[in-house]
């Protein structure tokens, strides 16, 4: 997934309860990403809900029509449901890449479920799972995404992206935090730094804290990485991809929305998102993106309480008018 117009790679990160459908396809209509991912999907889930004949996760909704190159992140501890699902992105679905999740910090993933950030303190058992997805998904290109390491005392990212590159990973992401670390502090990209030059051949790209055009340019400038992916900046502004394509690419870079686009914006999104959802859930949904495109609006703070307690559409919409077009 090289990009050919600007030499550097822009991915937008898996980000689960935002990456959904709609979001995509907001991703896609402001452009600049080279690859677009999908939220993480839990591969027993998925192995258990087709075993009993149930609906799949809806986490895949979209994934099997929607424009390529997709990349699909799984998770999961076990290399057999891991490599099941796997196939089945690679040959029914058709998706352009399989994305391994080896970084999620959350309780429910790296605590009960013994897997995404968990899985950092056996490189062993990473490549053994890779090597084996791999081979089950071949010849679609499989990835991994992880994090420094499990603690700040025991950060071993050199050695686990080794193993994934060993087991035949086409590419590797690197938040620069640990999973003790959850999102504070600063990612750490002088550690994201020192695993290229362990790296064989694969693409190593740099995550975490890219917020604007400049913190790209940046880093994309001062670290030795192939790529940059995008999750919280891209969630608060989804044209910030296409604004750093244009200035890597020396061309000028397109103003910040209006708040009347930003108001078109929200309409436009909500109605992606009823393709898929029921009112209740979409609403629920659209809540949560505007708080986020409100944030460098003025007077956010108030609009924001309001948005969050409306139980309606109709209510909502009146409130997103007021603010989007008349106090702006
Ligand atoms: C709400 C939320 C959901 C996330 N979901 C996922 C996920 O499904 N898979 C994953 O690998 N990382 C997930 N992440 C981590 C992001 O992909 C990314 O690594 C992290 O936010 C740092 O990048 P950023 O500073 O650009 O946001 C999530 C992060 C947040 C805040």
């Amino acid at each position: 997934m090289l990009s050919e117009s600007t030499g550097t790679v822009i991915y937008s990160a898996p980000m689960a309860g935002y990456t959904n459908y709609a979001h995509r396809e907001l991703l896609r209509m402001f452009g600049g990403i080279d690859l677009i991912a999908t939220e993480m999907v839990s591969a027993r889930s998925f192995v258990e809900l087709e075993t009993r004949g149930l609906e799949l996760p809806s986490r895949l909704w979209g994934v099997r029509d929607e424009p390529r190159p997709l990349s699909v992140q799984i998770w999961d501890n076990n290399s057999d449901t891991l490599s099941e699902l796997a196939q089945r992105l690679a040959f029914e679905f058709k998706v352009s890449v399989i994305d391994l999740n080896f970084g999620c910090p959350a309780k429910q993933i790296a605590g009960r479920s013994a897997s995404g950030s968990f899985l950092l303190q056996f490189p062993n058992r990473i490549g053994d799972i890779v090597r084996k997805v791999v081979d089950a998904a071949k010849p679609v290109p499989v990835t991994a995404k992880i994090r420094l390491g499990r603690t700040r005392d025991t950060i071993n990212a050199i050695d686990v992206a080794q193993s994934i590159e060993a087991a035949g990973a086409a590419g590797l992401t690197v938040h620069g935090r640990t999973a003790s670390e959850m999102y504070r502090g600063k990612a750490d990209w002088e550690e994201i730094a020192a695993i290229k030059p362990k790296l064989k051949s694969i693409p190593l790209i740099g995550n975490g804290d890219i917020r604007t055009i400049n913190d790209a340019l940046f880093r994309i400038r001062h670290y030795p990485v192939d790529g940059i992916m995008i999750g919280r900046g891209g969630i608060d502004r989804p044209w910030l991809f296409r604004q750093i394509a244009q200035a890597l690419r020396g061309e000028p870079v397109d103003p910040e929305p209006t708040a009347l686009e930003l108001r078109n914006l929200i309409v436009k999104h909500f109605n992606l998102l009823k393709r898929q959802f029921d009112d209740h859930a979409a609403l629920i949904l659209i809540q949560k993106t505007v708080c986020h495109y409100a944030v460098n609006q003025p007077v956010a703070r108030n609009f924001r309480n309001e948005i969050c307690s409306v139980k309606n559409i109709e209510t909502f919409f009146h409130l997103i008018d007021d603010f989007f077009i008349k106090t702006n």
